[in-house]
């Protein structure tokens, strides 16, 4: 059995940071989604062959990843030219996948828990799919099923009216009979084949299809808001390590600084990750940070937020918020909030600010 790892679309609730790099290789906490997804894969799967497809843009994928023998993984490239849906990108991989059954997987997802178990299931019922199902609490944003007992009664795209709140998450196991439901349906209202609508197909067809419950950590990362709490989520389970020089400051929790990284006269809030070559003075940094490589923080406070590589603040406070690589903010006013001093009134600012951006107040 081989992996599908799904990297195409077009990221745009993900905007502006996709307008540079592709959704799945965006950072978080130290290395990209795309790299979570791979260890993913190796530790938690007992499967080695991943077919990769990508939009056109394939060429930023093979350089952020190679070959997958980092991994263990040998990855072949498949590309999808147009974002014409997920079912679309099933068809397109068919050649790649060599008719067998396959493990799909949304290249902007993150899940914790092994699925070693399910692909026995899949195999020992001989299940024509496997989905598997998350409890959402804002159903009509995702593919819902409808169950009865262990029996699933129907699959739909994004209701309006939700027929419950059990979520296709980015996981599926298909035999190929799916490639059959694929050619079977028509796009959707928003133009693509739906993959909700190929899985529908496969039970009209009265193929065999089952579902399980997960129960570990699942996160789809197409927005800030779940990118950030992604980068909450895996603050907390990083071991602590100081390989930087931390110099007059206080640190309070964990704290992962990085080689040739610097904290002067600040104080650190943990969980708060940062990469290498990063400059932090005179600032309060965290709960729930992330900075990545090169960044420079002065005069600040943050917390909740991520800063890509190479990204410069300077007198800000920020919080919730996600700024691009090498993006330069400057304020006029130190915040009271940095150095640790008691918070004011004065509120913490939300910037989302794409690569290269520049804010001065
Ligand atoms: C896609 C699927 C949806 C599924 C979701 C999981 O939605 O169409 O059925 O529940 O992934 O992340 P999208 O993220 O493309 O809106």
């Amino acid at each position: 059995m081989k992996v599908l790892l799904l990297c195409g679309g077009e990221g745009t609730r993900l905007r502006p940071f996709t307008h540079s790099i592709p959704k799945q290789l965006l950072p978080v906490v130290n290395k990209p989604i795309l790299h979570h997804i791979l260890e993913w894969v190796a530790a938690k799967t007992p499967l080695r062959e991943v077919v990769l497809l990508t939009g056109e843009n394939q060429e930023i994928f093979r350089q952020a990843v190679g070959d997958g023998s980092r991994w263990g993984l040998q990855i072949s490239y498949v590309c999808q030219p147009r974002p014409l849906g997920l079912a679309h990108a099933v068809l397109t991989a068919e050649t790649a996948l060599g008719k067998e059954a396959f493990l799909m997987y949304l290249g902007d997802n993150l899940l914790e828990e092994s699925v070693g178990e399910y692909l026995c299931v899949f195999e020992e019922k001989h299940l024509d799919s496997l989905l598997l199902l998350r409890k959402v609490p804002d159903p009509e944003n995702y593919g819902i099923a409808e169950i009865a007992g262990d029996r699933v009664l129907r699959v739909v795209e994004k209701p309006e009216k939700p027929p419950g709140n059990l979520a296709l998450s980015g996981l599926y196991l298909f035999s190929p009979a799916i490639f059959q439901s694929i050619r079977n349906i028509s796009p959707s209202a928003r133009g693509e084949l739906e993959i909700t609508d190929a899985i529908q197909n496969l039970l009209d067809r009265r193929k065999k299809v089952e579902y399980r419950l997960l129960t570990g950590w699942w996160l789809d990362t197409g927005s800030p808001d779940a990118l950030l709490d992604a980068n909450r989520y895996l603050l907390g389970k990083f071991t602590p390590a100081v390989l930087g020089r931390v110099i007059n400051s206080r640190v309070n929790g964990c704290l992962y600084l990085e080689r040739e990284s610097s904290i002067e006269n600040s104080q650190i809030n943990g969980p708060v990750y940062i990469g290498a070559g990063c400059r932090i003075k005179d600032s309060t940094i965290g709960p729930w940070v992330t900075i990545g490589d090169g960044g420079t923080v002065t005069g600040s406070a943050l917390k909740n937020s991520i800063l890509f590589s190479g990204a410069q603040v300077e007198n800000f406070a920020l919080h919730q918020s996600i700024i691009g690589r090498r993006a330069l903010l400057t304020g006029r006013h130190r915040p009271d909030q940095a150095q640790g001093a008691a918070p004011s009134p004065q509120p913490f600012s939300r910037l989302l600010v794409g690569d290269d951006g520049v804010v001065i107040s």
